[in-house]
């Protein structure tokens, strides 16, 4: 297996295959709103904070106009993360917290603060109680009882189904795999819907800020059919350099794959841009939601997205849940990925026939009550309004980066000016695992380590960060309790 990283501006030429050059590029990107000021990086534009995130400059109240989410309501007059008692659309911050039982726990000696949400966030007691209610009254096997029983959790697991594919957009719950999170979700496509297609030779694209969910499982197809993993650079701010990643594609390209939000710097990757870009080659995409459903409101039919995956622990439902969305043709493209029970509508000995998508990808009893609680924590969000909860979050990090920047030493990874959840960072003269401890003493859980994204933190020439990661339940005073406790450590 080959792994070409991208040699500088080495690619084929875009005009070869209808695309615009450098200049048009630059161009038709301004165009799209996506980064207003676009131009190609040059080494003299990189620099590790931009003017952006600066102290001085970090908008005290959220922009009018999200570059990333353009249906936003109009900014409120005062910071709703930092006036009074935070408020998410309409509810506050003190009614939202109660519904999370485990952001009351003792931990240390001290309160609980719970800045790992990029790990996995928290569930709240609806969520909770609709996992007891299940197991309560409507435990039973799916799709294959005449009983009572078989009609409530069938109905209660399709009724999940259904509010996932409305949550992401999907045209239709058929369009909807369950499956055990992002990294079965990746797998499962990679293996039925891209390896049968590919020729030794065959080209994958993928970019540096990728999780390893989000590499390896390419690695294994590529070295099982000769294909080869060419790699998309991102900028010393963390954002993709999308005329680099442009000039990857040509002929052999087979397919695409990349993060909406990185899950070790917070860079909001400007997805709708990539697929268009794939899709003028013909080459099909899949976007890893893992870090973005939870902090940004997904349209998978605006996006033209063909895969779309996601966890349900990083969107305050179960862990051993998530979903794949498929465009409906790609999904009846795709081979099964397992075979076994209620995935077929006929077997002999000769040969199977299956039943069409979903039913096809999702052999033996599924996690049936998670599902079911992913469908609750979905309720859950949407009540809350992901357009509210995207606003709070956005005014905690801008709060978050300017507090932690005033901390002597501290270096941020990851400086994009779009950017989600995700507080990055080094101290100087302290190693990653003192720090995570010393925040850990006191009550402050984060995840200090290489966040399963090794590529992209040596692209910083790193081997780990500091990682505090937020949710619309923190509060400004958590970002100063982890702030006040890294000045403990400064000192
Ligand atoms: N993917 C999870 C993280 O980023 C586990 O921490």
């Amino acid at each position: 297996m080959t792994v070409a990283t991208n040699p500088a501006y080495a690619g084929p030429n875009p005009k070869d295959y209808g695309l615009p050059d450098e200049r048009e590029l630059a161009a038709w990107i301004a165009r799209s709103g996506y980064f207003p000021a676009f131009s190609p990086p040059t080494a003299a534009s990189s620099s590790q904070t931009p003017a952006a995130y600066s102290p001085a400059v970090v908008p005290k109240a959220f922009p009018a106009a999200p570059l990333y989410t353009p249906e936003l309501p109009v900014a409120p007059s005062a910071s709703a993360a930092t006036a009074g008692i935070p408020r998410v659309g309409e509810v506050s911050l003190s009614k939202i917290r109660a519904d999370f039982p485990i952001l009351a726990e003792r931990v240390e000696g001290k309160q609980l603060v719970w800045l790992d949400n990029a790990a996995t966030t928290q569930r709240p007691r609806q969520v909770i109680d609709r996992l007891v209610h299940y197991y309560e009254h409507e435990n039973s096997n799916v799709h294959r009882g005449a009983h009572t029983l078989a009609a409530r959790s069938t109905d209660a697991y399709e009724a999940a189904r259904e509010k996932i594919a409305r949550f992401l957009g999907a045209p239709g719950k058929d369009n909807i795999v369950f499956v055990r999170g992002t990294t079965e979700g990746i797998n499962l496509v990679a293996q039925s819907f891209v390896k049968p297609n590919l020729q030794p030779g065959d080209e994958i694209i993928l970019t540096v800020a990728e999780h390893h969910a989000n590499i390896v499982p390419w690695q294994l197809i590529a070295e099982e059919t000769g294909a080869v993993l060419r790699v998309a650079p991102v900028d010393d701010t963390g954002q993709i350099i999308l005329p680099e990643y442009t000039r990857l594609f040509n002929k052999r390209t087979r397919f695409a794959s990349f993060a909406q939000v990185s899950n070790a710097l917070g860079t909001i990757l400007p997805v709708e841009e990539l697929i268009a870009i794939a899709h003028r080659f013909g080459v099909p995409t899949l976007v890893d939601g893992a870090q973005s459903v939870s902090h940004i409101p997904v349209n998978v039919t605006a996006l033209d997205a063909d895969f779309f995956v996601f966890s349900g622990h990083k969107i305050f439902g179960p862990t051993g849940i998530g979903a794949v969305y498929g465009k409906k043709a790609l999904l009846e493209a795709a081979k099964p990925y397992q075979g076994g029970g209620n995935m077929i509508a006929d077997v002999t000995f000769e040969r199977t026939q299956y039943h069409e998508a979903p039913e096809k990808f999702e052999a033996g009893t599924g996690n049936i009550a998670d599902a079911v609680g992913l469908g609750a924590a979905i309720d859950y969000v949407t009540s809350l309004g992901l357009p509210h909860t995207a606003r709070y979050e956005h005014e905690l990090l801008a709060y978050g980066t300017k507090e932690l920047l005033k901390i002597p030493g501290l270096r941020l990874i990851g400086t994009a000016t779009q950017k989600a959840s995700v507080l990055s960072f080094i101290l100087d003269g302290h190693s990653v695992e003192d720090v995570g401890q010393h925040l850990a003493r006191a009550g402050i859980a984060v995840r200090a380590g290489h966040h399963c994204a090794q590529p992209i933190l040596r692209r910083f020439g790193l081997e780990a960060t500091v990682r505090p990661s937020l949710a619309f339940y923190n509060l400004p005073e958590e970002i100063d309790a982890l702030a006040q406790a890294l000045r403990q450590l400064t000192h």
